[in-house]
């Protein structure tokens, strides 16, 4: 229910647009009101005080409406609303399952990057972030009615991969990685370092194998495409436990073929110039160091890929939005070679975003990466599970299901750990912070949403013609309607900012709101009172749902 559209409506000022009037009404305290609008700007037109203006709107507002007093206060035009007939109309379109408008994003087209692991190296934590954001946002533009794309855009080129191959035809076992995936190739890949301290022929020999990748040579691509199995078939498994999708898997080496006719449009576009070999796009003039583009090896670079990828998802989908939700890190490299796409004219370069989050370290200190000992996202995910069990374990014995609730809660107290605060904050992360069930946290959201499951079941089916709504006449029942009514604006305001923040705070303020609905209101008893007071419990369990389900994060009925 759009209550500011009603209120507009419902106010007629000649020479004022109902924009204009839209813009200007506020919510307030209330207590003075609950929407105010100043009328100080139509003196002018008027040619009246702000306090006649008001006066006059006072006495013109309709009262059958959704109003139910209306007063001028110091050239303010204060507003109050009908509260049980709001409750009534909100719960009922809530029930009725409308929790939002899922259409607003028809026609339109979101490309999203996120994840985008390297091939044949650890799934790690400082890939939460992009995963359980990219995810969070690719959930969301797709409940909103957008065409999404989700890609993984995998690091699957570069030299490491001729140091893997040698490494693997040195001491390579086949049936141990099968057996042992990206920990095991990770093994031959530090040995490969180790050894090539004292022995640069294996530096030569990874040159060489590199090469014939790029040539496309047999014996190359089948080993490439083997750690590339290897590796997929891993993290496949770590994004089904962390709900999360993709709909291609188009990483660095697709644009192989693709970079040249870029290249070449760049030199007739005059924007590149040899520097010590290598061909580059200087940006002096935008105060960044130059954009690498071709080696003086005729190697290409990452950011040559992204170009290349770029302009492949302009021509695939004719986006309106493409993101890479990628560390902040690379802001640098985004800068860089979006500027080179507005230098070359492509006028949906102003279409890209990057969507950009902060570190994730361990309050244990535990991250280490220069030493290889990458904090492993599965271990992670693990340990939280076996903590969650703990807990389980100690709260409610008698669960059924216990293994697959911890999953659910330890998993997605991991994930929400990585959406809780605004993306672009660093956060340290701790497990028994992130499975506190009292905190702001994902186990405290699933908690809620149990404990309405269970009033529910309780109290029997719902007969929403059978609610007497004067029984929401308390501030608790308001703020908990209120915030129900809030829901489709949360998620629109996700995707404006791409910020899945604003939707976790979002749940732990009903979530809250609902602790606080229920210990003054009695839910489960006979009576129409309770009918109505059972029509808001059902409200807001919906919503905890479907917001955790945006987030990436189970719901489980019983915990
Ligand atoms: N694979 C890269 C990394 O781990 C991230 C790729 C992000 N996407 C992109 N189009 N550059 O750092």
């Amino acid at each position: 229910m759009d209550i500011k559209s009603l209120l507009v409506k419902n106010i007629r000022i000649d020479g004022v647009s109902e924009q204009e009037l839209y813009a200007l009404l506020k919510k307030s305290d209330g207590v003075n009101a609950d929407y105010a609008l100043p009328c100080f700007k139509f003196a002018k037109v008027l040619g009246l005080p702000p306090q006649k203006i008001a006066e006059r709107l006072a006495e013109e507002t309709s009262k059958d409406g959704i109003v139910s007093r209306a007063v001028a206060v110091n050239g303010y035009l204060n507003l109050f609303l009908d509260r049980i007939r709001v409750e009534k109309e909100v719960l009922s379109a809530v029930i009725d399952g409308q929790l939002f408008d899922d259409k607003v994003g028809e026609g339109k087209t979101v490309c999203i990057d996120y994840s985008s692991i390297n091939i044949a190296k650890p799934f790690h934590i400082g890939h939460l972030g992009t995963t359980a954001i990219g995810s969070a946002l690719y959930k969301t533009y797709k409940a909103l009615g957008y065409h999404v794309v989700g890609i993984n855009h995998l690091g699957d080129w570069g030299t490491q991969f001729g140091k893997l191959i040698v490494a693997y035809k040195l001491w390579g076992d086949k049936e141990k990685i099968d057996k042992g995936g990206v920990r095991a190739l990770q093994e031959i890949y530090v040995r490969f370092h180790q050894e090539e301290e004292n022995n640069p022929d294996l530096t030569r020999q990874a040159r060489e194998w590199f090469a014939k990748i790029e040539k496309g040579d047999e014996t190359a691509m089948q080993l490439f495409e083997y750690f590339k199995a290897i590796t997929l078939n891993e993290v496949k498994g770590v994004y089904k436990r962390l709900h999360v999708e993709f709909d291609s898997w188009n990483g660095e080496s697709f644009y192989n073929d693709k970079m040249q006719p870029i290249l070449d449009l760049l030199d007739e576009k005059g924007l590149t110039e040899i520097s010590d070999g290598a061909k580059i796009v200087n940006l002096e003039k935008y105060n960044m160091p130059p954009c690498l583009l071709v080696k003086a090896d005729g190697a290409t670079l990452y950011a040559t890929r992204d170009l290349a990828a770029a302009k492949y998802r302009h021509d695939t989908y004719n986006f309106d939005k493409c993101l890479y939700v990628v560390a902040y890190q690379q802001n640098l490299h985004f800068k860089q070679f979006f500027k080179v796409l507005e230098l070359a004219g492509f006028d949906w370069a102003d279409k890209l975003e990057h969507v950009a989050y902060g570190m994730v370290s361990l309050a244990d200190g535990s991250m280490s990466t220069r030493k290889g000992n990458a904090v492993w996202l599965s271990d992670v995910m693990d340990k939280a599970v076996a903590k969650a069990g703990e807990i389980i374990a100690a709260k409610n014995p008698d669960l059924v299901d216990k293994a697959e609730v911890a999953e659910q809660v330890g998993v997605g107290a991991v994930i929400f750990s990585a959406l809780a605060n605004s993306r672009i904050k660093d956060i340290v992360f701790d497990y028994d912070r992130v499975l506190n069930f009292d905190g702001e946290t994902a186990p405290y959201l699933q908690y809620t949403h149990a404990r309405c499951c269970s009033i529910v079941s309780k109290a029997g089916a719902l007969d929403f013609d059978k609610c007497d709504f004067s029984g929401l006449a308390g501030e608790e029942s308001w703020e908990a309607v209120k915030l129900l009514n809030e829901f489709g604006d949360i998620l629109l305001a996700v995707t404006e900012k791409n910020e899945p923040s604003l939707l976790s705070n979002y749940l732990l303020d009903l979530a809250k709101a609902f602790n606080r609905f229920y210990l003054v209101n009695r839910v489960i008893d006979e009576g129409k009172v309770c009918q109505a007071r059972l029509a808001v419990v059902n409200g807001i369990k919906s919503v905890l749902q479907k917001g955790l389900e945006l987030l990436g994060i189970a719901a489980p009925e019983k915990m």
